[in-house]
């Protein structure tokens, strides 16, 4: 038996568990994610990774990203493959290893605009529910609780204010950043205004999300807090 078969999370009854993981851009998630599927014995999937690696694909080719019937042609024609890594998913477009060409903004702000499309969400929810259903996952996104895994065990909604959030942002830019603190700011509540508001599958918490607002809390504290959200209802599961 592996570490991970061994770990409580994967001996809940039935198929082994999921944790959802969904909220705005800068909230913690992708630290959160990391640590919870580390302490579990999870894998961990990055949902963005697989929209921004779709919107790379669209702005090499120089389609527009409002064209939905060339973006859905391009989405036939495209594999898109997650791998665990030890700090983030290795990504995969069409067997090219893009990891290191998806977060920068022109990527960022191209994702945000791919991903409010409704067939382009079917064609990416379809393909993570796949990557899920054997369970013994952590899946990070924007749509996990509500959409792709409506059934999952453990269902979390990371928040901070925007402000607060752009911060983070800024500094995880370190020396060479290049934009101004007030741009990134500006910049995420665009993204955001964008997340929350599009027609199909918009950014809102589950009815049965844990809200975990991380405005006043350091990440450490976060993912404490995470880690005994996701321990007790690993034990409720047990028990009952
Ligand atoms: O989490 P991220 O910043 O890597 O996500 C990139 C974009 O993809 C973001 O603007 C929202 C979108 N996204 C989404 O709509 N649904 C998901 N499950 C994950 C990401």
């Amino acid at each position: 038996m592996t570490d991970a078969e061994k770990s409580p999370a994967n001996r809940t009854p039935g198929r082994r568990i999921i944790i959802a993981i969904d909220g705005p851009a800068g909230a913690g998630k992708s630290t959160v994610a990391r640590c919870l599927a580390r302490r579990f014995g999870l894998l961990n999937l990055e949902t963005g990774a697989m929209y921004r690696a779709f919107a790379l694909k669209a702005l090499r080719l120089g389609i527009a990203l409002d064209a939905t019937a060339p973006l859905e042609q391009l989405a036939a024609e495209t594999t898109l493959r997650l791998e665990a890594g030890e700090q983030e998913n290795r990504v995969l477009l069409d067997g090219e290893d893009v990891t290191g060409l998806i977060r920068n903004p022109q990527v960022t702000d191209a994702a945000s605009r791919v991903s409010a499309l409704p067939s382009i969400r079917t064609w990416m929810v379809r393909q993570q529910q796949e990557l899920g259903a054997q369970g013994g996952v952590v899946m990070e996104g924007r749509d996990i609780g509500t959409v792709v895994f409506p059934e999952a065990e453990v269902k979390i909604f990371l928040d901070a204010a925007p402000e607060v959030r752009g911060m983070r942002r800024f500094e995880q830019m370190g020396p060479e950043a290049t934009a101004q603190p007030e741009e990134v700011i500006r910049d995420l509540r665009a993204r955001d205004e964008r997340d929350r508001n599009r027609a199909e599958s918009p950014l809102k918490p589950a009815p049965d999300a844990v809200l975990l607002d991380s405005t006043h809390l350091t990440l450490d504290e976060v993912v404490q807090k995470a880690e005994a959200i996701v321990a007790s209802r690993i034990g409720e599961l047990t028990a009952g």
